[in-house]
């Protein structure tokens, strides 16, 4: 089985797909996929990559890729030098990328008009779950809780005292299309309020000032079957090293010891249960199919709500999604099997 692999893109998160798709790799086993790794680059090129000595390459030119409209995988390589040739076709495509052009839809109706079998989310789920402001207003809408929030628009963005008195501070600013906490930063006073807007307008031009929640991070995986249940793993704690404040990009993939991650998470089983149904719930809510990792704040009172749903998570080492998986007796490799029948059903 052919297998296209697309990684990096032109998101922020373009390191850590590097790291996702590495990992993807490696699991894929060779005697049955045949993996063609294809890199995108931060302008969005697709460039023939190689995965040699587990390291994938990513060259800054080279033979570019194309995918033909209605070729059922039929692609073509585009070298510098020398006229088109034709690759052999691809039997699925699984983009482990992140974020913007990536995890939001695009190149899922880029499979979609190629005719050729996606692995993971498809183009509705992916693009309702990547906007955080659209993401809550249907999970509102079906009756999921989720954080408190105001959705700033950059024509006119709103005063520090004014979401104050609707969201209590300390809050978060957060890009409202983004991931790995890319431009997120904690709000105290007006001071970093004016910082946190420019940061986080040079990553989107929509925002979510959003209430602080002190809670667990608590993290379920989702995977459908090519049936259309679904799977939802046990629960997975994340633990941010105080240091760091809160679970942000330092704290997930720069800092080694940013974060603990503990799976399963120690929760009465009632809780764990009740929060794997709404897990289920949200992934249905946001129109989701194949995969996707649900995101909670658990409270002291045991009362929780949700904070997102990632449907490309991270495949790094540090990643929740496989570990999640692993500890409901799902290995790595039998994920990635799963996703592909789930895409060729
Ligand atoms: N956005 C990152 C990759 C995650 O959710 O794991
Ligand atoms: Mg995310």
């Amino acid at each position: 089985l052919r297998i296209g692999v697309l990684f990096g893109g032109r998101s922020a998160e373009h390191e850590v797909s590097l790291l996702s798709a590495t990992n993807v790799m490696r699991a894929l086993d060779p005697a049955k996929y045949d993996a063609v790794p294809i890199f995108v680059t931060r302008e969005g090129q697709w460039l023939q990559s190689r995965f040699e000595d587990g390291t994938l390459a990513t060259p800054s030119g080279g033979t570019e890729i194309c995918l033909l409209p209605g070729g059922h995988g039929r692609m073509l390589a585009v070298p510098a030098d020398r006229p088109p040739r034709e690759l052999p076709a691809l039997d699925i495509l699984f983009p482990v990328l992140h974020g913007l052009h990536g995890e939001d839809g695009a190149v899922q109706g880029l499979a979609e008009v190629a005719r050729v079998p996606l692995a993971g989310c498809g183009i509705l789920g992916s693009a309702t779950a990547l906007d955080k402001d659209i993401a809550k207003r249907l999970l509102k809408a079906a009756g999921v809780p989720v954080a408190r929030s105001v959705t700033i628009d950059e024509a006119a963005p709103p005063s520090l005292a004014d979401l104050e008195d609707r969201l209590g501070l300390p809050l978060f600013i957060k890009p409202a299309r983004q991931g790995s906490s890319v431009g997120v930063a904690k709000v105290n006073g007006s001071q970093e309020f004016d910082r946190a807007l420019s940061e986080a307008f040079q990553h989107d031009s929509k925002l979510l000032a959003e209430e602080f929640v002190r809670g667990r991070e608590i993290e379920y995986s989702v995977l459908e079957s090519p049936e259309g249940e679904l799977f939802v793993s046990r629960p997975g704690e994340i633990v941010p090293a105080e240091s760091h404040g809160f679970y942000n990009y330092n704290a997930k993939y720069i800092d080694e010891n940013g974060a603990a991650l503990i799976v399963p998470a120690d929760l009465p089983r009632e809780v764990e249960d009740a929060m794997r149904e709404v897990a289920a719930k949200a992934f249905r809510a946001l129109g989701c199919d194949g995969m996707a990792r649900v995101d909670f704040f658990l409270m002291p009172d045991m009362t929780f709500l949700i904070n997102e749903l990632n449907t490309i998570p991270g495949f790094t080492n540090i990643s929740m999604y496989a570990k999640a998986m692993a500890a409901s007796g799902v290995s790595y490799p039998e994920v990635i099997d799963r996703l592909v029948s789930h895409g060729l059903a």
